[in-house]
């Protein structure tokens, strides 16, 4: 062998070594993630000792205590409902859905020193009746907020309307919060990126602001036993990514169908025991993504149209307790997907009417 060969074969091996050592080193740098930063480590701890663990506190059976398992000693990063950024660090999202909490919280809690949060839910704790604590507002960059069945009462506060990144907002079943001072309409004009507004059984009982048809991102709606009044704004059918609508149990909401378009995304409309009256348009047959459809308990009326046997993919039908008159459309038996059929007393005046005894059937298939 020459002495340029064996060179060049000395200059390939370094070549070989350099590259494998760059892969090694990029492979090592992308995976090694920031630790928890000590503050927010010991923001979570404060959080954690200041609560107690109580099984009565959440009802989902899934629910166990998440806050057990944080120990001071290691990266909070990898505690369970913790989520750092993996640039930065900083804890992100917190998931402490079903975690039997239990006790009061207030605007000196530690939560609100978690400042980079985006994302947060403590649904299905019990917060023992406190306020929505106004120190929220310096969780400023969250998106999502679910304080979803947590026991919190009073007014929600202003700084909840300052939050103004919020795409998700779900305060559902608590029973005691009130959307008043200030009101639904404050907050739809503040909250302009909502997708997800879920306030049911939140006491509002105002009518509908109209401009709550502005928010053209929203793709559920429910604000079921929420003491609604007046008319409700037609406009908000036509709400261009509108899949989930549900107004129930509000006596003194009124209204009436649209004409719906063809390729409406609703795939739940839910009207029941509502003031909601009128006929029901045959266009509702252009629904074609709709598989819950409740207006029991209304004051619709005229014939039940035979566009119906159209929702292909219903799985959900209830029209009792109305004041419809006519044969009940063959079509219907063809709606393949249906699960539950409510019929029971289409019409006030005559429950036992020979045309509409259709007695309920729990499981339609
Ligand atoms: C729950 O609230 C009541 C009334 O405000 C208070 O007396 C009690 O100490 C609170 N319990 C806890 C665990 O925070
Ligand atoms: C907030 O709650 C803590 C106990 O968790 C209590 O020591 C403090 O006094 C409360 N602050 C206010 C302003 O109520
Ligand atoms: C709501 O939308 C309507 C029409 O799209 C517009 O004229 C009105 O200014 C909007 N209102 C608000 C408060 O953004
Ligand atoms: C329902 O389907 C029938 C054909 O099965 C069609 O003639 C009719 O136009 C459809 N109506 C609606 C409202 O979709």
């Amino acid at each position: 062998m020459g002495l340029s060969s064996c060179f060049f074969s000395f200059i390939r091996l370094l070549l070989w070594l350099s590259l494998f050592h760059l892969t090694l080193l990029a492979h090592f740098t992308s995976s090694v993630k920031p630790l928890c930063h000590d503050d927010e480590r010991s923001s979570l701890l404060q959080f954690k000792e200041s609560l107690i663990i109580n099984k009565f506190a959440s009802i989902e059976p899934s629910a166990y205590p998440k806050v057990v398992s944080w120990k001071a000693d290691k990266d909070c990063c990898s505690w369970d409902g913790v989520t750092c950024s993996e640039i930065t660090g900083h804890l992100i999202e917190l998931d402490l859905t079903s975690s039997y909490l239990y006790g009061s919280i207030n605007s000196s809690s530690s939560l609100f020193h978690l400042v980079h949060l985006e994302w947060l839910s403590l649904s299905d704790n019990d917060f023992n009746g406190s306020k929505i604590p106004s120190a929220i507002k310096n969780l400023s960059r969250l998106s999502y907020l679910s304080l979803y069945n947590s026991s919190f009462s009073g007014q929600i506060p202003w700084e909840v309307l300052e939050l103004s990144n919020l795409e998700t907002l779900d305060l559902t079943f608590n029973f005691n919060l009130k959307l008043q001072k200030p009101g639904l309409r404050s907050l739809v004009e503040k909250l302009t990126y909502l997708k997800v507004l879920a306030l049911g059984h939140v006491n509002i009982s105002s009518p509908i602001p109209d401009i709550l048809a502005n928010l053209s991102s929203l793709t559920t709606l429910s604000l079921k036993g929420c003491q609604l009044q007046g008319k409700f704004p037609t406009k908000i059918f036509q709400l261009p990514n509108l899949r989930v609508l549900s107004m129930r149990f509000n006596a003194g909401l009124n209204g009436s169908l649209p004409e719906f378009e063809n390729n409406t995304p609703l795939e739940e409309l839910r009207l029941g025991s509502t003031g909601f009256s009128g006929e029901i348009p045959y266009s509702i047959g252009n629904l074609n993504s709709l598989q819950i459809l409740d207006l029991s308990n209304c004051s619709f009326f005229g014939s039940i149209p035979p566009s119906l046997g159209n929702l292909t993919k219903i799985r959900l039908l209830y029209l009792n307790q109305n004041g419809f008159s006519g044969e009940l459309p063959t079509a219907i038996g063809n709606l393949s997907s249906l699960e539950e059929l409510e019929l029971s007393a289409l019409r006030h005046d005559d429950e036992r009417s020979s045309v509409f005894a259709v007695q309920p059937k729990p499981s339609y298939r």
